[in-house]
C-alpha cells in the first residue's frame, strides 16, 4: 500500500536524522520539523482525511504509532543530550588541585612599625592610652609652651622646617604633651603614649635623617616621683632588650623637665664588659626623660602644687637599630625590599622564604 510505504519511509528518515543530531538546538529544530504544523506528520493527517473510509482506521493507527515513536525518540534523545552536556560542564569546570599555586606577593610590616607596635603593647599593658599629636604644629605647642621661647638656645639643636612664621613640621613628639593635658578637661590623671614622625633640618647620613620617629610618654598624677619614672623605664628596657638589662640615669637638660635625665641601658651585646656597640663603656644611651617642669604642668591646666608627672621621649630608629643590629638609619627609608623582607617573620606563623 502506497500510504504505508510513506509511513515506513518517514520513520526511517526520522531515525537517520535523529542519529545525526549532536546538540539540543538541532534536536529542537528536528522536533519542530517533524511535529510542526507544516511537517510531514501533519501532511499525512491531511491525507488521512481524504482517504476512503475502509483504509482510514488502519492508516490512522499506523500514523499514531509513528507519531508516538517520534515523540518517544525525541524525548529520549533530549535526556541523553542533557546528560552529556552536564558531564561536559562538570569535566570542563573541574578544579585541578594538583596545579601549583599562584604566588601572591605579601607585604611586610616595616621594622619601625613593628618596633612602635611592640612598645605600644608594653605600655598598653600598663594602662596607657595611645594618642597622636599633629605633624604640622604651631610654634606654641612645639616650642613656646614647652619652655622654649624664641631665641632660646635649645632651638638651635632642633633646626626646623617652618611652613609659615607660626607653623612648622614638628621637631619632637613632645608637642603632644600640652595637647594631651589641655584636652583632658576633667583634669584626671594621665597615662599616655604618643608615637609619630618628627622632622629636623639635618643632612642625612648613617645616623641622621631629616625625618624620623619618636615615642613620647606622659604621666601626670598626684605623688608621681622619679621612682615611678625609673620603674617604668626599667620595665620597658627589660621587655625590649631582656630581663638582665639595667638602666642608669645621667643628669641632662631639657627645657620642659626638671630634673632632666638621660637614660642608658647596660649593653645587651657584651653585658657591660665593653664592646663596639657600647663603645667600650658598657652602657648604651637610649632616651631622654625627666619630671615635668611645673610651668609646663601649669600651661596644661594642672596645678603643680597638687600634681606632678614624668615624661620621656625615645627615638624609634635608635631602638630598632639596636634591636635588629642595623647600622645605617637610611636603610629604614630607602625601601629596599631585600632589607624590608628580613622582617617578614610573623610570630607563631609561617616564614616566607622567598
Ligand atoms: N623631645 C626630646 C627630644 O626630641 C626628647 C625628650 C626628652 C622628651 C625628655 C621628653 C623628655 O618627654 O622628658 O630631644
Amino acid at each position: 500500500m502506497e500510504e504505508n510505504k510513506k509511513i515506513k519511509e518517514l520513520k526511517e528518515s526520522f531515525i537517520i536524522s535523529l542519529e545525526k543530531v549532536e546538540n539540543l538546538k538541532d534536536l529542537q529544530e528536528l522536533k519542530i520539523y517533524y511535529l510542526g504544523k507544516k511537517g510531514p506528520i501533519k501532511e499525512l493527517r491531511e491525507l488521512l482525511k481524504k482517504m476512503e473510509v475502509f483504509k482510514r482506521k488502519d492508516f490512522g493507527l499506523r500514523l499514531n504509532d509513528l507519531q508516538q515513536v517520534i515523540i518517544d525518540n525525541l524525548t529520549k534523545k533530549e535526556k541523553d543530550l542533557e546528560e552529556l552536556e552536564l558531564t561536559k560542564i562538570i569535566e570542563e569546570e573541574k578544579i585541578d588541585i594538583t596545579l601549583p599555586k599562584t604566588k601572591l606577593e605579601e607585604g611586610t610590616i616595616h621594622p619601625l612599625t613593628k618596633t612602635i607596635q611592640e612598645i605600644e603593647e608594653i605600655f598598653k599593658s600598663m594602662g596607657y592610652d595611645i594618642v597622636y599629636g599633629p605633624e604640622i604644629e604651631s610654634d606654641l605647642y612645639n616650642f613656646e609652651y614647652l619652655n622654649v621661647p624664641k631665641e632660646h638656645p635649645a632651638r638651635d639643636m632642633q633646626d626646623s622646617f617652618y611652613i609659615t612664621e607660626d607653623y612648622l613640621l614638628r621637631t619632637q613628639t613632645s608637642n603632644a604633651q600640652i595637647r594631651i593635658m589641655l584636652n583632658n578637661q576633667e583634669k584626671t590623671p594621665i597615662r599616655a603614649l604618643s608615637p609619630g614622625k618628627v622632622y629636623r633640618r639635618d643632612n642625612d647620613d648613617a645616623t641622621h635623617s631629616h625625618q624620623f620617629m619618636q615615642i613620647e610618654g606622659l604621666v601626670v598624677d598626684k605623688d608621681i616621683s622619679l621612682a615611678h619614672l625609673k620603674g617604668t623605664l626599667a620595665y620597658l628596657v627589660k621587655r625590649l632588650f631582656g630581663e638582665e638589662r639595667e638602666i642608669r640615669f645621667r643628669p641632662s637638660y631639657f627645657p620642659f623637665t626638671e630634673p632632666s635625665l638621660e637614660v642608658d641601658i647596660s649593653c645587651f651585646k657584651c653585658g657591660g664588659k665593653g664592646c663596639s656597640i657600647c663603645k667600650n663603656s658598657g652602657w648604651i644611651e637610649v632616651l631622654g626623660s625627666g619630671m615635668i617642669h611645673p610651668h609646663v604642668l601649669k600651661v596644661g591646666g594642672y596645678d603643680p602644687d597638687i600634681y606632678t608627672g614624668f615624661a620621656f621621649g625615645l627615638g624609634v630608629e635608635r631602638i630598632a637599630m639596636l634591636k635588629y643590629g642595623i647600622f645605617d638609619i637610611r636603610d629604614f627609608y630607602t625601601n629596599d625590599l631585600r632589607f624590608l623582607k628580613q622582617f617578614n617573620k610573623v610570630e607563631g606563623g609561617e616564614e616566607d622564604e622567598s
